[in-house]
Parts: structure tokens; C-alpha cells; sequence
């Protein structure tokens, strides 16, 4: 048995008892001796998730038992040792976010802790929407470069743990330097994934599930671009497109989702939440452009789809649809960028330089400015406040386009 996938359980647990984020570290742990204030987990091989799931809360009854808390407190284990046979396997070290679990698991430190759950108020709780993201776990898919950096750093700058998922390894480590710097604290994490392979997103989703014990938010930001006539265009490059943009959504979905709902077993109450990032080419056709816009009409319908069966495990799937991100790199890079490729082939009648071609991409805008990344993140941050919403395809597109 993999004692990995059994971490979103455990965590789901504690998010459940404390009605707030938590963090679970997997540390492989065999033949060790067990861990005195730990909560001991017993599993045997015949076991599946359902009665996994029944085990961690009768182990949680029995672990508890006998102790006191103050009045409207609950007592939260801060390691679980998981054992097979009656021999440790696998600890799971227990926190608010990744530095202090990280600390417990350096430091043998199992003291329980305490917490006083929120209770859920009639009127909206300013302080509480600030925090909306605070110490969730998120994972952004292509989140090194353009759109999904700039989800990177806002959702790190509330006070997020984020993965930053990215064919671009590099660029992926350069830029959680960059982030956990300036937040002083672990705030995101590099791994390297292809959204288009499946064995490549299970793995990802694994390391979600080792590092932090389970997911609150997936970001299916990563999407390439390969404009071209119908008449013309390759069947490789109509491929290329489909597989990232289109079928990447599903392939993500599949397995944050199984991790999700594994973790909603014992969080029965915690919503947690799949996002896409669409386009506005997923609301309206793009000339020359139907491998992308295609893609992001069929993005909105598994959106849909997937809310719709997903639901029953609190997983709401949503889409954002942004509008023309002008100063990222697709639009802006001097070599590659739209604005260099569309002044070349004369694409706007009349341009004579970059900025003649940024004008007329900002004049299409009721708004008259392309999106921004905080345009989008405030979408992103709406969504999971929003509990009472799922299957939805959110434009932030400053009026471009609007919906029927
Ligand atoms: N740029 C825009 O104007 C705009 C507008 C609307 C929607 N979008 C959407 O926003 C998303 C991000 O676009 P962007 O402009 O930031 O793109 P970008 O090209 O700047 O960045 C894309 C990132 O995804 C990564 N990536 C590419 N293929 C991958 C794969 N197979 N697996 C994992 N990672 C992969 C790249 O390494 C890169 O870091 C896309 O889904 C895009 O369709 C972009």
C-alpha cells in the first residue's frame, strides 16, 4: 500500500476538527519506535479508502479519549503514526502551515495541539474574507511564467502555500526563490509536471499529498497557443493544442480530484476547489484560432460536467475566463510575443509599431487596458469565498465580453 495516499485523510481530519486549513508532512518511518503523544493508526492490507477513512476517526476517538480541553475547544493530534502489523510505517507531523510541521518533524515534537473552530456567523466577517486563501494549499499548473506566476505570487502574498507546477522545472525553483523570499516564510514549492500525461500529473498530485497532506485549491492554468487557418493548419499542431489545453483539464481534474475526494472523506464539511483558467476565446470564436478557442469552449462544458458529479464530494469546479493579458510574456516577449508576430505579418491595418498594435488590442476594451493579474486573482479569491457556486465560467475580460 502506498501510506502517501493516505495523508489527505489524515489531513482532512484535522481540517475538520480545527474548521481551518492544516498541513501534513509524510515522513517514511518504518521500524521506528512510536512517537508517545501520537495518535496510532493501525491499517491491514485488505483495507480501502472507505474503511481507511472509518479508522482515522475511530482511531481520533480513542486518542482523545480521557483528555480535557477548555470549554469549545477540540484537541488536534499534531503527528499520526501509521502503523501495519503493529510496526511503524509512516509518521504525518501535524500543523498550520508547512514551517511549523516541518519544525515538529525535525524537532520529534508530538505534543497535541488545541484549537477553537469558527463558528459560522449570519453576517460576512471582514477579517475572515481578508484570509480567504490564508494558509491553504494551492497548486498553479504552469505557474512559472506569464498568468500563472502572477496566481503564484498573489495567492503566496495572502498567505497561501503554493505549488508551482511547470514543464519548466527551472523556472518553476527560480520562482519559488523569488516567492518564499519576499514572504520570508515556505510559501510555494517547485515540482515539474506535463499536464498532458497522466502518469506525469499522478506523480505531481503525489508530491501534493507527501509535502503538504492533500490540496484546497488546483489551478489548471498551464495552455499553449498555435494560431492557424482551418485550411491550413497541421493535424499535429490541432493536437498539440487539444492535449494541453482541453484534454490537460481532464487529466488534472482526474487526479486532484481522487485526492480531493479522499480527503473529503474525512473533511466532510471543508469545500475545496478545481479551477480552470479558461479564456474569453472560450466565450466567443477566435478567427484563425480554432484549435484555442475550441479547446476553451470544451474546457467550459468539463467544467460543468465535473461540478455536477464532483459536487458530492464539496469540490467545486469553476472556470475564469480572462481577457487579453497584454503585459505577459505570450503578448509582450520582444522575440516570440503576439505583439512582435502581429506587427510582422500585418495583422493590424496600419500599425507601425508595437505600441500601434497594443493600442488596438486595448481600444477592443470597453475598459481600455488589457487584464492584469490582480484582475484575475480577484476572480480566483471569489470563487472560493463563493461557496454556494460551482459549474460557472467567470469572465474578467473589463466588458469585452459579456454574457447572454
Ligand atoms: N496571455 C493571455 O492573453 C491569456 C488570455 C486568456 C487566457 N489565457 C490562458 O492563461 C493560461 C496561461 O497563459 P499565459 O499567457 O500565462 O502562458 P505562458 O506561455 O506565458 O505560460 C504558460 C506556462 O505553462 C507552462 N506549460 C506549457 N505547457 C505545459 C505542459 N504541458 N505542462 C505543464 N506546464 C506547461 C509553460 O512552461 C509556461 O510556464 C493559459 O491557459 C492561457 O490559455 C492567456
Amino acid at each position: 500500500m502506498n501510506y502517501v495516499s493516505i495523508a489527505p485523510m489524515i489531513r482532512g481530519l484535522c481540517i475538520d476538527l480545527a474548521g481551518k486549513p492544516q498541513i501534513a508532512v509524510y515522513e517514511s518511518a518504518k521500524g521506528e519506535k512510536a512517537s508517545p503523544h501520537a495518535m496510532s493508526l493501525e491499517i491491514a492490507g485488505g483495507d480501502t479508502e472507505e474503511t481507511i477513512a472509518g479508522n482515522i476517526q475511530k482511531a481520533y476517538t480513542a486518542w482523545k479519549a480521557g483528555s480535557s480541553t477548555g470549554k469549545g475547544e477540540v484537541l488536534i493530534p499534531s503527528c499520526v503514526s501509521l502503523t501495519a502489523g503493529g510496526k511503524t510505517e509512516a509518521l504525518y507531523w501535524i500543523d498550520d502551515d508547512l514551517d511549523s510541521a516541518r519544525k515538529r518533524l525535525a524537532g520529534r515534537d508530538d505534543s497535541p495541539r488545541t484549537a477553537r473552530p469558527i463558528e459560522d456567523g449570519k453576517l460576512i466577517d471582514a477579517a475572515a474574507r481578508a484570509c480567504v486563501v490564508k494558509n491553504r494549499v494551492a497548486l498553479v499548473t504552469g505557474g512559472a511564467q506569464g498568468i500563472g506566476e502572477e496566481i503564484v505570487r498573489n495567492l503566496a502574498a495572502a498567505g497561501a502555500l503554493v505549488f508551482i507546477a511547470d514543464l519548466n522545472l527551472e523556472g518553476a525553483r527560480r520562482l519559488a526563490e523569488t516567492v518564499n523570499a519576499a514572504e520570508r516564510r515556505t510559501a510555494a514549492l517547485a515540482l515539474q509536471v506535463n499536464v498532458s500525461d497522466e502518469d506525469s500529473v499522478e506523480t505531481m498530485c503525489g508530491a501534493a499529498a507527501e509535502y503538504a497532506g492533500g490540496l484546497d485549491l488546483c489551478v489548471s492554468n498551464a495552455g499553449v497557443l498555435k494560431a492557424g487557418s482551418v485550411l491550413e493548419q497541421g493535424l499535429a499542431d490541432f493536437k498539440f493544442v487539444t492535449d494541453i489545453n482541453y484534454t490537460g483539464f481532464f487529466i488534472i481534474t482526474k487526479f486532484a480530484g481522487r485526492l480531493l475526494k479522499a480527503q473529503s472523506r474525512t473533511a466532510p464539511r471543508w469545500k475545496t476547489d478545481i479551477i480552470q483558467i479558461n479564456s474569453k476565446s472560450g466565450l466567443e470564436g477566435s478567427n484563425k484560432n480554432g484549435a484555442y478557442a475550441g479547446g476553451k469552449f470544451g474546457g467550459i462544458g468539463l467544467a460543468a460536467s465535473f461540478a455536477m458529479e464532483l459536487v458530492e464530494y464539496n469540490i467545486k469546479v469553476n472556470a475564469v475566463c480572462p481577457g487579453n493579458f497584454l503585459d505577459g510574456p505570450l503578448w509582450s516577449d520582444p522575440e516570440k510575443g503576439l505583439f512582435v508576430q502581429y506587427l510582422k505579418t500585418g495583422k493590424v491595418p496600419g500599425a507601425k509599431n508595437i505600441a500601434d498594435v497594443r493600442a488596438f488590442y486595448e481600444s477592443k476594451v470597453p475598459m481600455k487596458r488589457g487584464c492584469a493579474g490582480k484582475d484575475l486573482v480577484r476572480a480566483i479569491f471569489y470563487i472560493v469565498e463563493q461557496e454556494y457556486e460551482t459549474g460557472q465560467a467567470v469572465p474578467v475580460t473589463g466588458g469585452q465580453v459579456m454574457l447572454h
